[in-house]
């Protein structure tokens, strides 16, 4: 029999990783949108909401999945440096959130400060990096993650049983 494993730690990292894609779904709408035919509205909803989103998934990802990723790491020595490899990418999106924060904000209020075409190259530049991130999360991290939980709970079942 299966042991179960906790559902709601898998949920916390999979409503993380959906939160991040919407917040690059709606940011390709504003690329796609520029020049001319951009939401400033839309703009300023996501200057507020960039920074929270990515520091609320990273703070969940680097306290629910790393630690649970890295009990495998004796069977899977690569693991540690595959971890570091993600938190470093963690620290690049923060820094790049930040200036997209302050971009999306002049366009919002009608006073960009960059060209569209530069806009546009930061705005593609930082959801094709997160798209990546999260994919590789989402196919090689969770399914690690799922696994480890499952020995573990398998591992404190075994020792209630004797
Ligand atoms: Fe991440």
């Amino acid at each position: 029999m299966i042991a179960p494993v906790s559902e709601d730690r898998l949920a916390l990292i999979s409503q993380s990783h959906a939160r991040q894609m919407s917040l690059c779904d709606d940011l390709e709408v504003i690329a796609d949108g520029l020049p001319s035919n951009v939401n400033l509205q839309l703009c300023l909803h996501l200057a507020r909401a960039v920074c929270p989103t990515v520091a609320a998934a990273h703070e969940v990802e680097e306290r629910v999945l790393f630690p649970a990723v890295k009990t495998l790491s004796t069977t899977l020595p690569d693991i540690d440096s595959m971890i570091e490899r993600l938190r470093w990418e963690h620290f690049e999106d923060m820094c790049f959130a930040e200036e997209l924060h302050d971009a999306l904000l002049a366009i919002g209020r009608g006073e960009p400060t960059m060209t569209p075409e530069a806009a546009g190259y930061m705005l593609r530049g930082f959801f094709e990096s997160v798209r990546r991130h999260v994919a590789f999360e989402r196919e090689m991290l969770s399914p690690l993650m799922e696994l480890a939980l499952r020995k573990a709970e398998a591992g404190r079942l075994s020792r209630t049983a004797s």
